[in-house]
């Protein structure tokens, strides 16, 4: 069947999703300008969600999952791409309806990737991943809306987690005072380490949820967890703060009243990295490249084999999860 690449593909068997590691002929990779050898990829909560079926979010099988990726061109009919070329990854549906980075090899169009920003090598682009792409975005965003270091705590919630463990440590070098809220009292350490002043339990922010407002304390939050979470924080936002919102990893939805906004005029801002657009794409990379410490990123990571991608991306969906999981998969390992 010609040359080959092994991949985590998924496919339905008994009403629910198996997966196995397969080879796959090349010829079966999607269309794209670019051919990718993957170094690393990476297992986000939403690795969690296709790879468990927990959460529709693939619909044609057999695929690889996979929603980031980093590696290097091998062949490209783009001239912005030449064999050799580092280049990352996240988002624009790869690893939901495109296939994705447990693999060998990905083949995608050319304007989906990003070169790899100077300073930051492929392992430490996946430490990265998806998931600190995220972070960027959120504190990219508390910046834009003036939420300035010395203006006041800023809450990071899910801290414990992929998006919160990068959102806290990029907060803290900044010169915030970030009060990292974790449901696991025995990443106490862990979350100190990363730069929080302080560390609280989920409980701390849900009592403030129990009032139409409860007194001012956040300046700023970065919120992964939605639900009861979320609602709760935007009640003790001080007056003109901001929130952002990029999680459902306690509930999708949202009740609460309209007395923070009309009251206090906080702010809300939804964060999207999927088809976050291509300049502020480049500019939250480097903004990566240049402001996360690489000790750090060493400190957060757990370095697994594709063999093991898929049984531990389950424990996303039991909050099992600390910091950054990498996935090893091409030579340059
Ligand atoms: N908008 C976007 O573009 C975008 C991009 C990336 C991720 N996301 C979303 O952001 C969220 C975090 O992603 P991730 O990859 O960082 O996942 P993760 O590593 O699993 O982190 C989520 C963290 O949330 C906390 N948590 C889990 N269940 C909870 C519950 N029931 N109540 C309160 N806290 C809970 C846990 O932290 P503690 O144990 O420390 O409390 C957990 O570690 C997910 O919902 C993901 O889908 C969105």
């Amino acid at each position: 069947m010609g040359e080959t690449f092994r991949a985590l593909v998924l496919d339905r068997e008994d009403g629910g999703i198996a997966w196995r590691i397969e080879a796959l002929p090349v010829t079966a990779l999607p269309e794209g300008e670019v051919l990718v050898e993957i170094a690393y990829s990476s297992l986000n909560y939403k690795d969690g969600l296709a790879i468990t079926g927990a959460g529709k979010i693939i619909r044609e099988f057999p695929f690889v999952p996979g929603i980031d990726f980093a590696g290097r061109v091998r062949e490209s009919a783009s001239p912005d791409y030449r064999p050799g070329d580092p280049v990352v990854l996240t988002g624009w549906g790869v690893g939901e309806r495109h296939w994705g980075g447990l693999a060998e090899l990905a083949r995608v169009p050319a304007e989906w990737l990003v070169p790899l920003p100077e300073g930051l090598g492929l392992r430490q682009a996946m430490t990265i991943g998806t998931a600190g792409f995220t972070a960027m975005l959120c504190v990219m965003a508390l910046a834009e809306q003036g939420v300035e270091p010395g203006a006041g705590d800023v809450l990071v919630t899910g801290a414990g987690g992929g998006v919160g463990s990068i959102a806290t440590a990029l907060l803290a070098r900044r010169g915030h005072r970030v009060v990292a809220v974790t449901g696991r009292s025995e990443l106490g350490h862990y979350l100190r380490a990363l730069g929080a002043a302080e560390v609280i339990p989920r409980q701390e922010v849900l009592e403030a949820g129990k009032a139409p407002l409860a007194s001012q304390r956040w300046a700023g939050a970065v919120d992964t967890v939605g639900g009861a979470m979320l609602a709760s924080l935007l009640k003790a936002l001080r007056y003109g703060g901001t929130a952002t919102a990029c999680g459902l990893a306690g509930g999708a939805e949202l009740h609460t009243t309209v007395f923070p906004f009309i009251l206090r005029g906080v702010k809300l801002i939804g964060i999207d990295s999927v088809y976050c657009p291509r300049p502020r794409r480049l500019e939250a990379w480097k903004t990566l490249a240049r402001e996360l410490d690489p000790a750090l990123l060493d400190q957060i990571t757990t370095v697994v084999p594709l063999e093991k991608a898929a049984e531990i991306a389950r424990g996303f969906l039991e909050g099992k999860i600390r910091g950054r999981v990498v996935v090893a998969i091409g030579e340059e390992n």
